[in-house]
């Protein structure tokens, strides 16, 4: 198939997305736009030098920059219009639905109060469902990098919205600086999340080992990995994803962006899929690695050479390993003949 006819065959593909950091979806022309309005001094001189500024060598170096990007996000207004402008490009790369990261606590730190965070992505998530029908649900994340004691600020600080959040705020994530940031510093937190009905899922395995994906399943009880590249180090823990079929929110061009891979050609997940792993295709922070959920599935549908069965598979997954209520993935899947 020529690109134009595989990047038609991708987008019509009945698709989730379960690993999507709102905040990763600041475009730098919207960082820009935010910048002027909110009167906020921008150290790069334009558009281009900001994007040029993407160059990562690892995790961190693309933390420090993306925590800065965040920066422009003041008003209730800002969380909004960011979370808008990804739910139309998901729309156009055929996703029914997302399952959405964000990081109160850094906004929080700079002195925005999680309400406005809450009410501005919120709004932009209930308005996208009404006009064209795209689901979403909220994962709350805790930035591994702070303390404990931080997470547990952050929850108190949440737990009184929600009620009123209910329809969509619905889970726990743990992202940020994965090593020296093991599963265990959060095990409390996650126990009181579980305990709260709140669904779970971690990062790991993205540049940590899979002994953190082994203990974000066996310490904090998680019901997806987000990434897990690395769990292909330790046979025995892969056996048990692939038996228990837990997924993993593979995100191909962050892997390479951040240096986890040298080639997508070289990128394990054809190889796992083919074993039998639960594997999903996702975007991560998609205005920094090059390209949304559409352009993941494109570009390893070439490099890994990928056929229309395997595309069908992934897409597939996405919507048996979302949070979504059994009869409506069964209802997504039959109506899509998937
Ligand atoms: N926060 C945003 N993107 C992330 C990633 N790929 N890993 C860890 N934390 C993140
Ligand atoms: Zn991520």
């Amino acid at each position: 198939m020529n690109t134009a006819d595989l990047n038609a065959y991708i987008c019509d593909l009945p698709k989730a997305e379960l690993h999507l950091h709102i905040e990763g979806t600041l475009e730098p022309e919207l960082i820009f736009k935010l910048a002027a309005r909110n009167h906020i001094a921008m150290p790069y001189a334009s558009v281009e030098a900001l994007r040029a500024a993407y160059a990562f060598t690892d995790l961190q170096s693309f933390l420090d920059l993306y925590y800065a990007g965040a920066s422009v996000l003041i008003t209730e207004q800002d969380f909004y219009d960011m979370t808008m402008a990804y739910l139309q490009r998901a729309r156009a790369d055929g996703v029914l639905h997302a399952e959405i990261m964000f990081d109160p606590q850094t906004h929080t730190a700079r002195g925005v109060a999680i309400e406005t965070v809450f009410a501005g992505i919120v709004r932009a998530l209930r308005d996208a469902r009404a006009t064209t029908g795209i689901s979403s649900y909220l994962l709350m994340s805790f930035l591994r990098h702070l303390s404990e004691q931080d997470a547990f600020d952050t929850l108190a600080a949440a737990l009184p919205l929600r009620a009123q959040y209910a329809d969509v705020w619905i889970g726990i994530g743990l992202d940020s600086a994965e090593l020296g940031n093991p599963p265990g510093k959060f095990a409390r937190i996650f126990a009181r999340c579980k305990e709260l009905g709140f669904r779970l899922v971690a990062h790991a395995g993205e540049e940590g080992p899979a002994a953190y994906v082994r203990d974000a399943l066996e310490v904090l009880h998680v019901e997806r990995i987000d990434h897990g590249v690395r769990s292909e180090d330790d046979p025995a823990l892969m056996q048990r994803l692939i038996r228990d079929q837990v997924p993993l929110t593979v995100c191909p061009l962050s892997n390479l962006k951040l240096c986890v891979v040298e080639a997508l050609s070289q990128h394990n997940l054809a190889r796992l899929l083919r074993q039998g792993a639960m594997i999903t295709i996702n975007s991560d922070d998609p205005a920094y690695f090059g390209g949304y959920v559409g352009q993941n599935y494109l570009a390893v549908a070439q490099a890994l050479d990928l056929n229309k069965r395997e595309l069908t598979t992934l897409a597939r997954n996405s919507l048996l390993a979302s949070f979504l209520p059994a009869d409506t993935k069964q209802r997504l899947l039959d109506s899509q003949d998937l």
